[in-house]
């Protein structure tokens, strides 16, 4: 099985070219480096240097990994990878990921759009063009669906109204202009499924979190892009940053809002499950790719907890909440697709807090705390 991975370089692509090579994938990973430039022009910077993908390529010595360097969003770019290679499966994680980046101003907001809307539409047209039966797997996210009143279901749900039923994507609505764009990547996928009979599946997932791909112990030049800052960073790696340094947590309002996480080797595992198990033609799967879900303040108090049994003096703050979102709300998505497929969840325990703290402590001299307010409003 040959996969193509878009968005090779960023925290989930690199190591699913790991993770995926290592199971006898063939690999390829392309991406055109525009995190790094926008991490520069933003002073956003990983904690840990990143060799570039060609460098680290050759530190994973394996020959079944192969990297291109280009945009997505070219065309002719994209049709030559995939006329190169045909590849069975594509997973797509060559976007802006950012709801911060998305509000900066309307510059960063047009290329938000431009970026993720034609790379999705690009794939679209690639494996229509070159392979229609390719299986693409589109990384979306939890925050499409927002923070209804109503329990989320796994993608779809059914509607009676008049007496008559059917089944819709489930209502959405978004919090930022990124997200807004997730939402609007999975109204291409479901037209283009509809009317080519593609396969697809889409993964809502939610926040993650994490050094390791999978349980073995990895040289360190391989670990992905680890952001730790208000724009890339997500809460909980960014939690982990502030804890070792004694920089109070930085709980956005009154810190109720909940969320559904994940371990990076979970991402790695349901990544894989959807590759190993297609959908058929004509189907647009979608699964929610959490595991457990907590409040902000939760996330805070087991951190505080595990940093203290640890020697840290971990303390708390309740900073004006930058974004418009509730702090408070009811929140109960299902999520037990990737589950039956046999995901095996890593939950966020106090070991696995500590095994982060551990690594994230070498890298201590690295760490800028001014990286963790960049105050950005909406
Ligand atoms: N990390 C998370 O917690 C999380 C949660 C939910 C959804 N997601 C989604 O998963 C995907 C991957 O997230 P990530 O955290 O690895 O982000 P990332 O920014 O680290 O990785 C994305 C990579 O894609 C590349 N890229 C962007 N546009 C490109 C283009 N036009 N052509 C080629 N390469 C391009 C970037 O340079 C970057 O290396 C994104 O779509 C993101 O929205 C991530």
């Amino acid at each position: 099985m040959r996969v193509l991975v878009l968005g090779a370089d960023g925290y989930l692509g690199w190591p699913t070219c790991l993770y995926f090579a290592g199971r006898g994938y063939d690999v390829i990973g392309v991406d055109n480096y525009f995190k790094r430039g926008a991490a520069a022009e933003l002073d956003c910077e990983p904690l840990i240097p990143v060799p570039n993908l060609a460098e680290r390529a050759r530190i994973f010595k394996n020959a079944s990994l192969k990297i291109h360097i280009g945009d997505v969003t070219d065309y002719g770019f994209l049709l030559f990878v995939f006329k190169e290679y045909m590849p069975d499966v594509v997973i797509h994680y060559a976007e802006q990921p950012s709801a911060p980046y998305s509000m900066l101003n309307r510059d960063k907001a047009a290329f938000t759009i431009q970026n993720n809307l034609i790379s999705t539409l690009n794939i679209i047209h690639a494996v229509k063009e070159t392979n229609p039966d390719c299986h693409i797997i589109k990384l979306g996210t939890m925050g499409e669906y927002g923070t209804p009143a109503i329990d989320i279901e796994e993608g779809w749900i059914e509607i009676g109204h008049k007496g008559r039923k059917d089944r819709f994507l489930f209502p959405r609505q978004a919090s930022s202009l990124y997200h807004t764009t997730k939402i609007q990547d999975t109204d291409l996928l479901w037209f283009y499924v509809r009317t080519w009979n593609l396969r697809v599946t889409d993964l809502m997932q939610g926040p993650v979190y994490g050094i390791y791909y999978d349980d073995q112990r990895i040289d360190e030049r391989l670990f992905p892009a680890f952001h730790y800052d208000e724009i890339f960073g997500t809460v909980v790696n960014r939690f982990i940053v502030q804890a070792i340094v004694n920089h109070p947590l930085t709980v956005y309002g009154e810190g109720g809002q909940t969320r559904g996480y994940l371990n990076l080797k979970d991402t790695m595992q349901c990544v894989y499950l959807a590759a190993e198990n297609p959908p058929a033609r004509g189907e647009l799967r979608v699964f929610n790719q959490i595991t457990e879900t907590f409040t902000v303040n939760e996330l805070a108090e087991k951190i505080q907890r595990v940093g203290d049994k640890i020697g840290l003096n971990v303390s708390i703050n309740h900073i004006k909440n930058p974004r418009k979102e509730k702090e408070k709300h009811y929140y109960n998505p299902k999520y037990t697709g990737l589950l039956e497929l046999g995901l095996k969840p890593h939950f966020l325990t106090d070991e696995a807090l500590i095994e982060m703290l551990d690594v994230i402590k070498k890298y201590q001299k690295n760490i800028q705390p001014h990286k963790f307010l960049k105050g950005i409003k909406w």
